[in-house]
C-alpha cells in the first residue's frame, strides 16, 4: 500500500530539506570561506578533495530548483542561511549580496506557496571563527548570536519556522572526537567543550529571537538507534554509553537542564567551568517544536581492547544497507518520535526535519529508476503513521534531500536526491521517487 497526503492529518507538512554548503556553491556572490573549504582542502579527509565551491550551483539555479518543489506538490522547504556567505569573517563586515539572495530566495519560495523553514547553522562555521576556536571558543554563542540578529532581521519575519542548529551532535562529537567533519579534530576535550558551547549558542540565538516576538523557534537534533550487540551486560553499557552522548545529551541538556550521567563519566573532566550555570541560564529554555532527523541504526559492543572511554565499537548488522553502508531500519524513526513524547516533550510539535537515503542512481534514457527510495520513503513515512495513530504530536517530514548534492567526507559519489544532478553539466532530472512522491502529495 503506498501511503499518500490523506493518509496524514489534514495540516501535515511535507517538504524538502537542504543545507548551503552542499548545494549553493561557496566560490559564489561574496561568501568567505568555511571550515568546510579548509578541511576538504586538505588531503584525506574529503573523497577526491571535493569541496562545495560549484555544488549544486543552487545560488544561480534556485529558481529552476523552486519550480520543482511546487511541481512536486511540496508545502515546504527547509534550508540554512549561511554564517560565511553572510559575515565573510565570521563577524563585522557584512557582505550585503549574501543578505539580498537570502531575501531573493525567501521571496521565491513565497511566491511558489512554499513555506520556508530556515535553518540557522547547518555547518558553515568561517573559516576566521574557525582560527579562534569554533565551537571550542567561550566566545561562539556571542559570535553566533550576533550573526542570528543579522540575518533574522532581513528575513525571519517571513520564515515559517526557525531551527537554531542542525544536529549539534554532528557539529561537536562527529566533528571534534571522532575527526569524521570538519575542523577534523581527535580530542575528547575539544569534543566536550563544542558539545556545551554549540548547546550555549542554541540558547544565546533562542534568547535573542525571542527578544524579537519570534514564537516559530526550535533546533534539529538527529538520532541514531543504539542497538547493544548482545545482552551481555558489558555491551549493554556500551549501547547505554553511545546512546547517552548521541541520544541524551542535547535533548536532556534543553529540556531538563542536566546532561546524561552515562556521559558525563567521559566527557564531564573536560567540559568548561561554570558549565551547569549555563545549563541554567542559556540551555534550559523552552522550544516551540522538535526537529528529528532521523536515519539509521548502529549496534554497540564493547571493546575489550579499547584504552580510553568510552570503550565501545560498531558491529555489523543483518539490515540492508544504503549506499552509505547505513542499516535501513524504520524502527527507529517509531522509537524516537514516542520517546521524545513521553521522555522529554510530552505534546510538544515534532517534525522530521531530515529522513532518507543515499543510492548509486544512474540515468537511463534521461530518467532515473529509483525503487530502493521509493521503499525506504513509503516505510518510514508507515514508522510515523504509526506514531501519529499513537498520539505523537507529528507534524511534517521533510525528505533529505531535494538534490543529489556534496555529501560533506563523502563527496559527491553517495546520492541522496530526489532529483538526480549531473555534476558535470548541473543538469536535474527528477527521480522515479520524485514522481511518486508528486503524486502522493497531490492536493484534491
Ligand atoms: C545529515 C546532515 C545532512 C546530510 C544527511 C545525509 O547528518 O544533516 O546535511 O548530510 O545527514
Amino acid at each position: 500500500m503506498t501511503l499518500t497526503r490523506k493518509d496524514f492529518p489534514k495540516d501535515f507538512i511535507f517538504g524538502a530539506a537542504t543545507a548551503a554548503y552542499q548545494i549553493e556553491g561557496s566560490q559564489f556572490g561574496g561568501a568567505g570561506p568555511s571550515h568546510w573549504d579548509t578541511f576538504s582542502a586538505t588531503p584525506g579527509n574529503v573523497v577526491g578533495a571535493e569541496s562545495g565551491a560549484i555544488a549544486c550551483d543552487h545560488y544561480h539555479r534556485y529558481e529552476q530548483d523552486f519550480d520543482l518543489l511546487k511541481a512536486g506538490n511540496f508545502d515546504a522547504y527547509r534550508f540554512s542561511t549561511s554564517w560565511s556567505r553572510v559575515l565573510p569573517e565570521g563577524r563585522g563586515q557584512v557582505n550585503q549580496q549574501g543578505l539580498d539572495y537570502y531575501d531573493r530566495l525567501t521571496d521565491a519560495l513565497l511566491e511558489r506557496g512554499i513555506k520556508p523553514f530556515q535553518t540557522l547553522y547547518h555547518w558553515e562555521m568561517p573559516a576566521a571563527l574557525s582560527d579562534l576556536g569554533g565551537w571550542t571558543n567561550p566566545d561562539v554563542h556571542n559570535w553566533f548570536g550576533d550573526f542570528v540578529d543579522i540575518i533574522d532581521d532581513r528575513i525571519g519575519d517571513r520564515m515559517e519556522a526557525i531551527a537554531t542548529i542542525n544536529e549539534p551532535w554532528c557539529a561537536s562529537f562527529l566533528s571534534h572526537f571522532h575527526g569524521i567533519h570538519a575542523p577534523g579534530l581527535r580530542d575528547i576535550r575539544a569534543a566536550a567543550r563544542s558539545m556545551h558551547y554549540v548547546l550555549k549558542a542554541h540558547g544565546e540565538a533562542m534568547t535573542r529571537l525571542r527578544a524579537k516576538g519570534r514564537k516559530n523557534l526550535g533546533i534539529a537534533l538527529n538520532f541514531e538507534y543504539a542497538h547493544p550487540a548482545t545482552e551481555a551486560k558489558e555491551d549493554l553499557r556500551a549501547a547505554a554509553t553511545e546512546d547517552a552522548v548521541y541520544n541524551k545529551w542535547f535533548i536532556e541538556a534543553m529540556t531538563q537542564g542536566t546532561y546524561p550521567a552515562e556521559a558525563l563519566e567521559g566527557l564531564e573532566a573536560h567540559l568548561p567551568k561554570g558549565w551547569q550555570d549555563d545549563l541554567k541560564t542559556h540551555i534550559h529554555q523552552p522550544l516551540d517544536w522538535l526537529g528529528v532527523n532521523y536515519y539509521t541504526r548502529k549496534i554497540h559492543a564493547h571493546d575489550p581492547n579499547a584504552t580510553a572511554w568510552p570503550y565501545t565499537k560498531p558491529v555489523d548488522g543483518h539490515r540492508a544497507t544504503t549506499q552509505m553502508g547505513w542499516e535501513v531500519y524504520p524502527e527507529g524513526l517509531h522509537h524516537f518520535l514516542t520517546r521524545m513524547k513521553n521522555d522529554y516533550i510530552g505534546d510538544l510539535p515534532i517534525l522530521v526535519t531530515e529522513n532518507g537515503m543515499a543510492w548509486d542512481d544512474h540515468l537511463k534514457d534521461d530518467a532515473a529508476t529509483d525503487p530502493e527510495r521509493i521503499a525506504f520513503i513509503q516505510s518510514h513515512l508507515a514508522a510515523m503513521k504509526q506514531a501519529i495513530d499513537e498520539g505523537v504530536n507529528l507534524q511534517g517530514f521533510m525528505y533529505w534531500s531535494l538534490l543529489d548534492n556534496y555529501e560533506w567526507a563523502e563527496g559527491y559519489d553517495k546520492r541522496f536526491g530526489i532529483v538526480h544532478v549531473d555534476f558535470d553539466t548541473l543538469k536535474r532530472t527528477p527521480k522515479a521517487s520524485y514522481h511518486m512522491l508528486k503524486e502522493a502529495l497531490k492536493r484534491d
